[in-house]
Formats: structure tokens, C-alpha cells, sequence
């Protein structure tokens, strides 16, 4: 039975004789695994290790931010971020098939991960946040589903003229060794506990076209109800919950006026594997604040519902 400590003592010294003195770069996405392999490298290398963090505007409101407060400004990682909102925008304009923009975003995230390690000719080492499952899953079946840059550089899918090495310091641990060593690598514990997102992120949380617009909305109802499902203490007992933007306006009235405003969906699952997956049952007190506050305090929006469907027939997201 290894402590977390003695998982990051002994993965420390791997990544010192496997690396020596050469550089690293990683491709932060703010998700866990990505994170704890940045600290974890971090510690053992230092300067060695250059993240690129790619922001496509389709992230949760603030995650931007957080993510370079945590890693640039507290432990002091050097992080180059990227902010790609207009060309992820610019190249979803008009499109509504959920598989194409999972490809555009995943395309894209490549190509902008791929000009900045251009710019760091002297990195001889690609970092991923390979955990054991996703080696489980990558040598089974493929979910086809995964666009993120680890799935993309997946076990041999680098582009020739890169020529890196891959690093992945994580590939014998499961989930919960990640999420311990990352408390212990001194990561917020939200960061760590965090519900999984998406690699395509609010891309696929937006149906149909996405604008900037949308996302916007999405990104305040979201945040509201993950804060008042912190505050209800729901969040720990849910394996993931999000809210959902349909681009489809019903009446509603709200003083002596009409109102036509946009729908939110919210979903919330339990599920031990994420291939099936039943709905959460959230109290109706907890709907109704939730529903009241999303109402009242974002623009856009004066219809909320909860979605009761579980997987299967249902996916986890909408698309
Ligand atoms: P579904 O919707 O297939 O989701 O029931 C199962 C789990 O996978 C996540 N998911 C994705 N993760 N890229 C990812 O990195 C994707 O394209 C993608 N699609 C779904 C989803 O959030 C859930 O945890």
C-alpha cells in the first residue's frame, strides 16, 4: 500500500533519469489528470517543463483564469496560454453536427498546440496525462469520442516532425492515486474533486451552432448551479452536473411584460464507469432555488428544466 507521497517520491526519480536535462512541454487543459501531471513534473524538473494551455472560449466561466492563478501563479509553472476564443468561434460559425465540431475543436486544438511547440524547438519530451484506464481503453475498444490533444497524441500519434518523446508519469495510477497526489502536490481540492468536462467543453453543452452569446449564458447558468449544489452539498454525492444551453426561446411573462427567452437544461448523474449512468434525484427545494436563481440572474434565460433521462437510452451530455 504506497502513501501518496511515496507515489510522488518515486515518480519524481523516474521522471529525473528518464528526462535528465532536456525540456518538456504538456498541454494543460485544467482537467485533472493534465493538472496533476503539471504539478507532478513541475516538482521534479522545474523550468525543464513549459505548459501550454490552450483557452477556446469554451470554458467554464473563470476556469481561464483559475488555471493560470494555480499553476502560474502559485506553484509558479511556466504556462504560455493561448487565447483562441475568435478562431475556435470563427471556425464553429454555422455548423450544427455534433461529430463535426468535436472535430473542428479537436482539430484545432491540435494545430494551436502544435504552432507553439514550434516556438520551444528545444522541447525533446511531449508530457500527457495519461492515466491506467485511458491505457485500458486506448489498447480495447475506441470511444471515437475523446478529441482532447492527449487523445489526438495518443500512443504514437505525433506528427513526424515534432519528434518527442512521450513522458507519462501518471500511466500506472488510477483516478482516485491522481486526485490524492494532486492534494498532496498542493492543487485547490476543487481543482482536484472537480466533475469531468468535456474536451470539446461548452462546445458540445451548446446544440446546434455555437456563438459567443450562447456560451455566455451557459457559462452563468452553470456556475450557478454548480455553487448552489457546493452549497447544498450535492456535489460531492454526483458523479457529474452541468448545465445545458438550447437554442430554443419560449414565452414567459415577468413584470407586466412578455418574455422570449432561451431554455437551460440541467443534468445531474451518478454512475461508477460513465457507460451507464442514472439521474440524479434532486430534491425539488434544491430545483427550485437553483431554477429561481438561474431565472432571475442570467439574461436570456426564462425556462429551466431538469433532465430525468438515464444511460442508456441517454447519453451524459446532450451531444
Ligand atoms: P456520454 O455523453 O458519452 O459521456 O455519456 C460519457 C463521459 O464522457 C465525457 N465526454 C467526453 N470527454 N471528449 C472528452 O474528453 C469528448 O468528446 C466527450 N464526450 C463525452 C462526458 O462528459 C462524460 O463524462
Amino acid at each position: 500500500q504506497w502513501t501518496p507521497g511515496q507515489i510522488i517520491e518515486d515518480a519524481i526519480g523516474r521522471i529525473r533519469a528518464q528526462v535528465g536535462d532536456e525540456q518538456v512541454i504538456l498541454g494543460l487543459s485544467g482537467g485533472v489528470d493534465s493538472s496533476v501531471a503539471a504539478a507532478l513534473i513541475h516538482r521534479a524538473i522545474g523550468d525543464q517543463l513549459t505548459c501550454v494551455f490552450v483557452d477556446n472560449g469554451l470554458l467554464r466561466l473563470n476556469e481561464g483564469d483559475q488555471v493560470m492563478q494555480t499553476f502560474a501563479d502559485n506553484l509558479g509553472v511556466r504556462v504560455i496560454r493561448v487565447d483562441a476564443e475568435d478562431r475556435f468561434l470563427a471556425a464553429l460559425a454555422g455548423v450544427t453536427d455534433p461529430e463535426q465540431k468535436r472535430k473542428i475543436i479537436g482539430g484545432l486544438f491540435v494545430d494551436l498546440f502544435e504552432e507553439q511547440s514550434k516556438l520551444l524547438p528545444a522541447a525533446r519530451w511531449l508530457a500527457q496525462g495519461t492515466i491506467y484506464p485511458d491505457v485500458i481503453e486506448s489498447a480495447g475498444a475506441k470511444t471515437g469520442k475523446a478529441h482532447n490533444i492527449k487523445s489526438h497524441h495518443n500512443v504514437g500519434g505525433l506528427p513526424d516532425y515534432m519528434q518527442l518523446k512521450l513522458l507519462e508519469p501518471l500511466r500506472e495510477l488510477f483516478k482516485d492515486e491522481v486526485r490524492a497526489i494532486g492534494e498532496e502536490l498542493g492543487l485547490p481540492r476543487a481543482m482536484v474533486w472537480r466533475h469531468p468536462f468535456p474536451g470539446p467543453g461548452l462546445g458540445v453543452r451548446i446544440l446546434g451552432e455555437v456563438k459567443k452569446e450562447y456560451a455566455d449564458i451557459l457559462r452563468q447558468a452553470d456556475a450557478i448551479y454548480i455553487e448552489e449544489l457546493y452549497r447544498s452539498g450535492h456535489y460531492d454525492k454526483i458523479s457529474q452536473a452541468f448545465a445545458v444551453f438550447l437554442p430554443v426561446k419560449s414565452v414567459g411573462v415577468m413584470g407586466d411584460g412578455r418574455t422570449y427567452e432561451y431554455v437551460v437544461a440541467l443534468r445531474a448523474v451518478e454512475t461508477r464507469d460513465f457507460m451507464t449512468a442514472g439521474w440524479y434525484p434532486m430534491p425539488y427545494a434544491d430545483l427550485a432555488r437553483i431554477s429561481n436563481r438561474i431565472i432571475n440572474e442570467v439574461r436570456g434565460v426564462n425556462r429551466v428544466v431538469y433532465d430525468i433521462s438515464s444511460k442508456p437510452p441517454a447519453t451524459i451530455e446532450w451531444e
